[in-house]
């Protein structure tokens, strides 16, 4: 390799209890890849070496967090932990109501039914599947007016996930501001190669938003990594710390869905937070037909203990510093040899850029579902889809959508994966990059109706 630097910095923690590996061989790799369909999700997690498919639930709790489970009140209503979540989310995010759900869908589905009437549209900086799925199940359409720039992988705007606020009103303009319940806005947008939004966007867009009677909900899923990105590139951020960046941003919104599974380190749990009352009151009232009742939201006591206490780890600058910095050297790492990825470096994982990768195949031969089940079959390393079949069909003409963005995620797990995992994985893709041009795409031999991508299959071409 080029030039092999080392970070000049450790992560603020060390290992107490270990979780062995099973290495496979590449016949047995063959074999599983075959039974799960090329699909990385339909693969059995013993048969995995090193699992980047998601960061969603894959983190290592602190021994707080597990202590913390040791003091689950498992009582049907007003469990403590409930109460003491209930304090975090205030404190932290500020929102005045809390409604815990089993997981980030959980809160997409309750904001949805309560906020969007058939016929409305939501724009959003960039679809997220389960949040736009939710979107149209409740009747809505989904607008993207994300900026033209996160479409374009190599273009290295500090903040993609901005909105383009031309869009948006020409959006206005055109079907009215009644018919735009809410803008739905990302933190490190995860489709866009978790690209951040600026503080001064999100400014904007507030003043945007009031002038229209426009509500604005968050979805804070990775709202401290892109908290973290606002401390280390917005002008005026610097002298904040996280927590004080995240107590902002969250108050120029109405309120936020949130999967705790990610920013949280935890391994389930999620909710919905509001400032309304009315919303609120609705919402408390849904989740007991849909998650459960209302402080417990399909969630154990110990479940919700877990969520409280990572909130308070996961603003430390310490730990966020040491998150992004690994995901940073692992794309350092891969741009030395040139091997294309979206840029800047994300917050959460590298996105390998498939359209680059493999200039001979065309989307329709799932490019990116085939360097997926390449760096699989080369070291056993899971990675995931992000291009065509995570985009899923046109509702209105039934056509595949073809995102300009053909991905490939190596999403990194919180505080679970050393420095020579991260090498493991580099070289593994570096050395599936050096025979790109002798690998064929794939063909689509099973398409579930809804999220296909998690339960596809494909053979060889
Ligand atoms: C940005 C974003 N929003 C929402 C969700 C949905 O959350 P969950 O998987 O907890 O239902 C995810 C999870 O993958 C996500 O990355």
């Amino acid at each position: 390799m080029k030039n092999q630097k080392r970070r000049s910095w450790a992560e603020p923690f060390k290992i107490k209890m270990v979780e062995p590996l099973k290495m496979t061989t590449k016949h047995q790799r063959e074999t599983a890849l075959k039974e799960a369909g090329f699909n990385t999700f339909l693969l059995r997690s013993e048969d995995v070496y090193i699992d980047l498919l998601t960061d969603s639930g894959t983190n290592a709790m602190s021994e707080n967090q597990w202590a913390g489970l040791m003091l689950g009140d498992e009582a049907y209503a007003g469990s403590r932990n409930y109460f003491h979540l209930e304090d975090a989310v205030r404190k932290y995010y500020g929102y005045k109501y809390l409604v815990p759900t089993h997981q980030g869908r959980g809160a997409e589905h309750l904001i949805s039914k309560i906020m969007i009437k058939p016929g409305d549209f939501i724009p959003g900086n960039m679809y997220f599947t389960t949040t736009r799925l939710h979107q149209e199940l409740a009747g809505g359409t989904f607008v993207d007016v994300i900026i033209d720039a996160a479409h374009n992988p190599s273009n290295t705007n500090p903040f993609k996930g901005n909105i383009d606020l031309q869009k948006l009103e020409d959006l206005i303009k055109k079907v009215g501001a009644k018919k735009i319940p809410y803008v739905s806005i990302a933190g490190t947008v995860n489709m866009a190669g978790g690209q951040p939004f600026s503080m001064k966007n999100l400014k904007q867009l507030r003043e945007l938003t009031n002038k229209h009677g426009i509500k604005i909900v968050f979805d804070a899923t990775r709202a401290i990594e892109n908290a973290y990105f606002i401390k280390t590139r917005e002008t005026g951020y610097q002298d904040k710390n996280i927590a004080e960046i995240l107590f902002e941003m969250c108050s120029h919104t109405d309120g936020a869905t949130m999967s705790a599974k990610k920013d949280l380190l935890v391994n389930i749990g999620g909710f919905l937070a509001l400032n309304d009352w009315d919303a609120f009151e609705e919402a408390r009232n849904l989740v007991v037909v849909y998650e459960g009742l209302h402080t417990y939201g399909g969630l154990a006591g110990r479940d919700m203990e877990a969520m409280a206490r990572g909130i308070e780890e996961a603003v430390m600058f310490d730990h966020i510093r040491a998150r992004i910095g690994q995901v940073e050297y692992v794309g350092n790492k891969l741009l030395e040899e040139d091997v294309p990825i979206v840029e800047p470096i994300g917050g959460h994982a590298i996105f390998l850029d498939t359209k680059r990768f493999f200039p001979h195949m065309p989307q329709i031969e799932f490019p990116a579902q085939t360097l997926a089940a390449e760096i699989y079959l080369d070291s056993g390393v899971r990675t995931m889809e992000r291009g065509i079949v995570s985009a899923g069909r046109n509702k209105e003409t039934g056509d595949h959508y073809y995102p300009k963005l053909e991905l490939v995620r190596l999403t990194f797990p919180r505080r679970v994966y050393t420095q020579a995992h991260c090498d493991v994985a580099t070289e593994s893709i570096i050395d599936v990059y050096e025979r790109r041009n002798t690998i064929k795409g794939l063909k689509m031999i099973y398409e579930p109706k809804y999220l296909r991508f998690f339960q596809a299959r494909f053979e060889k071409l």
